[in-house]
């Protein structure tokens, strides 16, 4: 190893998937971010950041966070690798090929590196938690010169700073979860939409799922604090807010000092004014009563939710440790159909977990059948190094991994062809988002259920709710003329 990998241990806590499993039961602090000392505030004045995000919406909300932290050191957003002082790969860790897309784009950066010396070329998010990882480019890719992890995120002024002024790469990435960080800033992307953390982590350990050991364990936010966030971004503007976290139905189980579940939380966030509220990830095994019965309240709380099922076959559940069976999960289904009749729900499905057979993939299917989702994401099973699943024989060949995934892809299609077919000539509700991405002369927004739909109309109806008649459903989109000036009773689609 060259001198610059020894160096290391300076700033290297490694990421150790052992250590994170070993996670007890001890308090979390709540810390508030602190402002910045007046020389950080000038470190990136006349220089230009670039953050390149991969996965999900927390990774997404967490980059709006190093963007408003780099914004408080002065440094102004560019969308120009060229332009940028520094570029921040915010990496997502959850299947093999994210992986390899991250790790083409930080080969594809070393031109730009070696062209300009200048440059602090870092990289964050659930990738640098791995061990593997970490060692990777601490031994490959030697260009990079700062490395920090999911739970480092309010400590970048300091890397940034060590990192501007020292010779080595500089790393900090914490094994075990760090505290919540309270009044740290933010880009939001959007004016409209918003997303809150009201948790951080995961202790459910599905045995496929690196993401318990990538971002910690469960800690949730004190609900003044969510509440208080919301209530602001209420104030500014803002139509829409999803609440974020891994797994929200287990949102306040870890407070010792009081009881106040994900339902607690909904019922207080649907007194705020702000026309809609979502949120994601749920849970099945956590999905209460108290939950249901608030949600049918609606109003603010959409009739949408995320309920991701992973396979339709009680045994290949269990092997994946969801904690549910198929029956249990379909009597959830059931229950929220009948308190919440125009529901829709979309879900998450892996094929091809290892030693799923042929019959068990077909209760996949006639799951899909049963609880007719409106929409699906499903994914080929990818074994992430040091999950439990990564050490069971992964059998199936390729082929009928991919020749499952396309079966399963076409019963959804038809599903939502057929979902989307029921609101013909229904009108429904629309957030006005922006023009069309094909077509300026269109406008794009989302329904309370988050279809999104295409219509032609004047364009000072973005930013605003409006209604519009589904003239053309399709699989994916819905088409639809605008409804001038009509007054409807709700509607939902
Ligand atoms: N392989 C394939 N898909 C996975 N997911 C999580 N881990 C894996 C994995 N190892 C999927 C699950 C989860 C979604 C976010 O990603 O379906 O709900
Ligand atoms: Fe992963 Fe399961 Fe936690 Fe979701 S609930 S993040 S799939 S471990």
């Amino acid at each position: 190893m060259s001198q610059k990998t020894k160096d290391m241990s300076r700033y290297f806590t490694p990421p150790d998937l052992k250590a994170a499993k070993k996670r007890g039961k001890e308090q979390v602090s709540v810390l508030e971010f602190e402002s910045l000392p007046e020389e950080m505030r000038e470190i990136g004045k006349g220089k230009k950041y670039l953050i390149k995000t991969f996965g999900c919406q927390m990774n997404v909300h967490d980059s709006e966070t190093m963007a408003g932290i780099l914004e408080l050191m002065g440094y102004e957003p560019t969308e120009t690798e060229a332009d940028a002082s520094i570029i921040l790969i915010n990496t997502c860790a959850i299947r093999e090929n994210a992986e390899d897309k991250v790790f083409g784009e930080i080969g594809r950066l070393k031109t730009l590196k070696t062209e300009n010396p200048e440059l602090i070329l870092g990289v964050c998010g659930c990738m640098s938690q791995e061990e593997s990882v970490v060692n990777r480019i601490l031994q490959k890719h030697q260009f990079v010169d700062l490395i920090f992890g999911t739970h480092n995120i309010h400590r970048l002024p300091h890397l940034l700073q060590e990192a501007l002024f020292s010779k080595e790469m500089v790393v900090e990435v914490w094994s075990k979860e760090g505290d919540i960080i309270e009044n740290l800033p933010k880009v939001r992307e959007d004016g409209l939409k918003a997303w809150v953390n009201i948790m951080y982590g995961c202790d459910k350990f599905c045995t496929y799922c690196i993401v318990p050991y990538t971002r910690g364990k469960e800690r949730s936010r004190r609900p003044e604090d969510v509440l208080a966030e919301i209530r602001e971004l209420a104030r500014k503007g803002y139509q829409e807010v999803t609440l974020l976290g891994q797994n929200v139905n287990a949102y306040g189980k870890d407070f010792t000092d009081r009881t106040y579940t994900f339902g607690d939380l909904m019922d207080d966030v649907r007194k705020i004014g702000i026309p809609r509220v979502r949120f994601t990830t749920s849970h099945p095994r956590d999905f209460d009563d108290h939950l249901i019965e608030v949600l049918a309240k609606r109003g603010n709380l959409v009739e949408h939710i995320h309920l991701p099922v992973q396979s339709g076959n009680s045994d290949i559940l269990k092997r994946m440790a969801r904690k549910y069976t198929r029956e249990q999960y379909l009597e959830l289904v059931r229950k929220i159909k009948k308190a919440i009749p125009d529901v829709v729900l979309t879900t998450d499905i892996i094929v091809g977990f290892p030693g799923e057979t042929d019959e068990q993939f077909e209760d996949t299917l006639s799951l899909m059948r049963e609880v007719e989702y409106d929409s699906a994401f499903t994914f080929i099973y990818s074994p992430r190094e040091g999950t439990p699943a990564a050490k069971m024989k992964d059998d199936i060949p390729m082929e009928v991994k991919k020749e499952r995934l396309q079966r399963l892809n076409k019963l959804q299609d038809e599903i939502s062809r057929k979902k989307n077919e029921a609101l013909r000539g229904k009108v429904v509700e629309v957030l006005v988002e922006g023009e069309s991405k094909k077509n300026s002369e269109v406008l794009s927004g989302r329904t309370r259920t988050n279809k999104l739909v295409n219509f032609k109309g004047p364009k000072h109806l973005i930013g605003q709710f409006t209604h519009v008649r589904i003239t053309e459903p399709q699989t994916y989109t819905l088409k639809g003329e605008w409804v001038e000036e009509m007054t409807v009773s709700r509607v939902s689609g």
